[in-house]
């Protein structure tokens, strides 16, 4: 794993841009996108800067079970509003179908449609503070593949945000699997904030543990980490 200590958050979100904005000039290619917090900079710059995505198919890492399509905390509507409908020439977009109803189909579809697509060139990962990446929760086989989960409850907690008030967090969710992820050519790890120093420090130098899903990624190649110094145990600052 290649770590890169940033200036802060905005410049996670900067030097990610540049790193995709390469993927992108290369013509066509196929990402992996996260949704959360951590990547709204991200998005935002990427919006500013207006890139040509037409040969571009994006896959988003995961979406809740049992939301319609335009739910307000559905990864769907947050994609829309944060990146897909600012482009003015934008990607072909996939995300998983919260609301299918077989959802086993879908995540067969879903693997079905990254295989044709050749696979991800590049797939950009929020961390979960467990140490979950996508919806792939503590414990998640290394192997595991596109399916649907169970949420722990300190993820819907954390997760909050989008619903109304006595409304529940979906208890399930689909997700990209850890393998699905490993598979990509390349791996961008964002992590910003004092919350998230813990999981960061066991996912690089901890041992390699289906107990934090993110520490596989030391098996894989050619991942780069874009962190700030809370995120990295130290210093001040504001995540988001
Ligand atoms: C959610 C998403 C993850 C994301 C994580 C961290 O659970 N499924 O893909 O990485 O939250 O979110 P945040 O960036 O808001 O801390």
């Amino acid at each position: 794993m290649k770590l890169i200590r940033t200036g802060g958050y905005g410049e996670i979100g900067r030097l990610a841009a540049e790193i995709i904005g390469e993927e992108i000039a290369r013509g066509r290619c196929s990402l992996g996108l996260p949704t959360g917090r951590t990547p709204l900079g991200l998005y935002a710059e990427l919006v500013s800067r207006q890139a040509d995505w037409s040969g571009v198919r994006t896959f988003n890492l995961d979406e809740y079970l049992g939301l319609q399509p335009d739910h307000p905390a559905a990864f769907r509507t947050y994609m829309r509003r944060n990146l897909i409908d600012l482009l003015h020439r934008p990607p072909v977009w996939e995300i998983p179908d919260g609301s299918a109803r077989d959802p086993l189909a879908e995540c067969q579809r879903y693997e079905a449609a990254l295989a044709a697509a050749g696979g991800l060139d590049l797939v950009v990962l929020g961390l979960g503070r467990n140490g979950h990446i996508g919806f792939n929760e503590p414990g998640s086989p290394a192997d595991s593949r596109t399916r649907v989960v169970r949420l722990s409850h300190s993820t819907r907690m954390a997760n909050r945000a989008g619903f109304l008030p006595g409304e529940d967090v979906p208890l399930f969710a689909i997700t990209m699997g850890i393998g699905t992820i490993l598979d990509a050519r390349r791996i961008l790890l964002l992590a910003s904030g004092r919350d998230k120093a813990e999981a960061l420090e066991r996912t690089m130098q901890g041992p390699v543990s289906t107990e934090v899903p993110a520490s596989v990624l030391q098996r894989h190649p050619n991942v780069i980490v874009l962190a700030d110094a809370e995120a990295l145990g130290g210093g001040k600052g504001v995540a988001s």
